[in-house]
């Protein structure tokens, strides 16, 4: 399984790999975009799989970004009951993200990743070569996450990214593996401590309370245009801003952090947007959220808490501060 801009690059290669290796191959090729994430697109996957013979022996194997590791390992947790399946991933956000932890999903009208189920692919597979030909905004969207990741867990990490940053926009293959090999370690080793989020994992949320207030509001609104990452991006600075005005932690590292995201081409303030409309989503989303929104914030590079205890106030200046 495969979208059509992926399938235009690496399905060639992928299918000859496959049947050299004596497999019978049924291609899926889906429609890019987040758009094919739909129970619609899952239950014509299983009409595929039925008339392709797909057993409980089969593989499902996913080439592409996150729509279709999470399309196809959802289709795959459900289809017979769940079938192996194996994570191809082609973008950087899937190499370093969506590909490790075993979430699969689809999304509802309503609200994304509402339909989902916990189904950990057989094996995972990132070739950083194929990046080479990723648009440059999907490499800043995935590089949102790598700057999450060192953020709330590696402080080597975030030097690595502050001392090799031309090398990475420039995609060089050989620092490109090491920021996947040590994302991956780091998703890897949180998801492993808690598998269902009850705890831990909850980390993996820096920058994205407040981003997904952004996203939201970019989605229904005719404001600028929002990308995950961007959104991300401008979630840490506000998520950093409470941090820093209750005190957990520094300005010298708030500014680190705002430098970091500025090189690799991400905002740091939200000009445009319409800061009040998206205070009312933060507020509908405490609702849906049973009064309780949960805040991950920094207390150095490397180390963050998690706090349900960030007041309306606090919400307020934060997304103020991002004029
Ligand atoms: N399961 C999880 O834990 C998890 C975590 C984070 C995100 N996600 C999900 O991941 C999705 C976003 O993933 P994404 O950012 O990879 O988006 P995506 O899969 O839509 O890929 C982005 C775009 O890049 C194209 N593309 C992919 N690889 C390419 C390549 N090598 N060269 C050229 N073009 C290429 C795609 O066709 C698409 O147009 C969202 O649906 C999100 O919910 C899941
Ligand atoms: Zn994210």
């Amino acid at each position: 399984m495969t979208d059509s801009n992926v399938a235009a690059h690496y399905l060639a290669p992928a299918e000859a790999s496959l049947r050299s290796a004596g497999l019978a191959v049924t291609v899926v090729v889906l429609p890019p975009g987040e758009s094919s994430k739909t129970l619609a697109r899952a239950a014509e996957l299983y009409d595929r799989f039925l008339n392709g013979g797909i057993d409980r022996g089969s593989v499902v194997v996913a080439l592409g970004g996150g729509v279709v590791t999470d399309l196809a390992g959802f289709a795959a947790a459900t289809y017979m009951r769940g079938v192996a399946w194996v994570a191809v991933s082609t973008t950087l956000l899937g190499q370093v993200d969506a590909s490790v932890g075993g979430k699969t999903a689809v999304d509802h009208p309503q609200c994304k990743n509402l339909i989902g189920a916990f189904h950990q692919p057989a094996a995972v597979l990132a070739d950083v070569a194929t990046l080479a030909t990723l648009p440059e905004e999907e490499l800043r969207t995935g590089l949102a996450e790598v700057v999450k990741h060192a953020v709330i867990r590696d402080a080597a990490l975030f030097e690595m990214l502050e001392r090799d940053a031309a090398r990475i926009l420039a995609r060089d293959p050989a620092v490109l593996e090491d920021v996947v090999a040590r994302n991956v370690r780091i998703k890897a080793a949180v998801v492993m401590a808690d598998e269902r989020e009850s705890g831990l994992r909850r980390i993996l949320n820096y920058g994205h309370t407040v981003g997904h207030a952004i996203e939201s509001l970019a989605m229904q609104a005719s404001g600028p245009a929002m990308t995950h990452g961007r959104a991300v991006a401008l979630g840490m600075v506000a998520e950093a801003g409470i941090a820093e005005r209750r005190g957990l932690v520094g300005r010298a590292v708030v500014e680190r952090q705002r430098r970091l995201l500025e090189r690799f081409g991400l905002p740091v303030s939200a000009a445009g947007l319409d800061l009040e409309r998206c205070l009312e989503v933060m507020r509908h989303d405490k609702k849906a959220e049973a009064g309780r929104l949960v805040f991950v914030l920094p207390e150095s590079i490397g180390a963050v808490r998690v706090a349900n205890d960030v007041t309306d106030d606090e919400v307020r200046e934060a997304i103020l501060s991002l004029a």
